[in-house]
């Protein structure tokens, strides 16, 4: 089972980016525990991280086909990110959104997420913690068929 793991704009900068928000980990220490994560729930992981959302709405083209379910952080795209959001639905496949940040209880922009709609589930506010439970989430979801 492949999933492909995606990271939006500014989401590189992890360790710089404001640690009373997003933590202090990189988000190649995120990586490097969801690829352990993945060896012991038997899943393989595709990591992508780009500051463009035309190069997110490529990478996604080219990759569904072959993967089982989508675990993203849009960043700010989350917000506004229109062809992102159409990117994903029209791959049909599972999706589980997840925010370091609790995106509920920030700046009004932030509550509006134009990918909810289309995902799973939404993880938000338990830092790094959340993409491992969005990759348990997810694996225990597509084993259940
Ligand atoms: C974020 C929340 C977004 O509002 C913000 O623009 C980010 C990160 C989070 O992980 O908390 O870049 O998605």
């Amino acid at each position: 089972m492949k999933i492909l793991v995606i990271n939006g704009p500014n989401l590189n900068m992890l360790g710089v980016r404001d640690v009373a928000h997003y933590g202090a980990k990189t988000l190649r220490d995120i990586e490097v525990l969801m690829q352990e994560k993945s060896l012991a729930l038997g899943a393989i992981l595709e990591f992508f991280q780009s500051n463009h959302e035309g190069f997110i709405v490529d990478f996604i083209q080219e990759n569904y086909t072959l993967a089982s379910g989508i675990i993203i952080n849009p960043g700010a795209l989350t917000h506004y990110g229109l062809s992102m959001r159409d990117a994903l639905e029209d791959t049909k496949l599972p999706i589980v959104e997840v925010h370091l940040s609790d995106i509920h209880s920030r700046e009004e922009f932030r509550k509006i997420s134009v990918v909810e709609e289309i995902g799973l589930k939404q993880i938000s506010g338990i830092g790094w913690n959340g993409y491992i439970e969005s990759l348990e989430y997810l694996v225990e979801y597509l084993k259940k068929g």
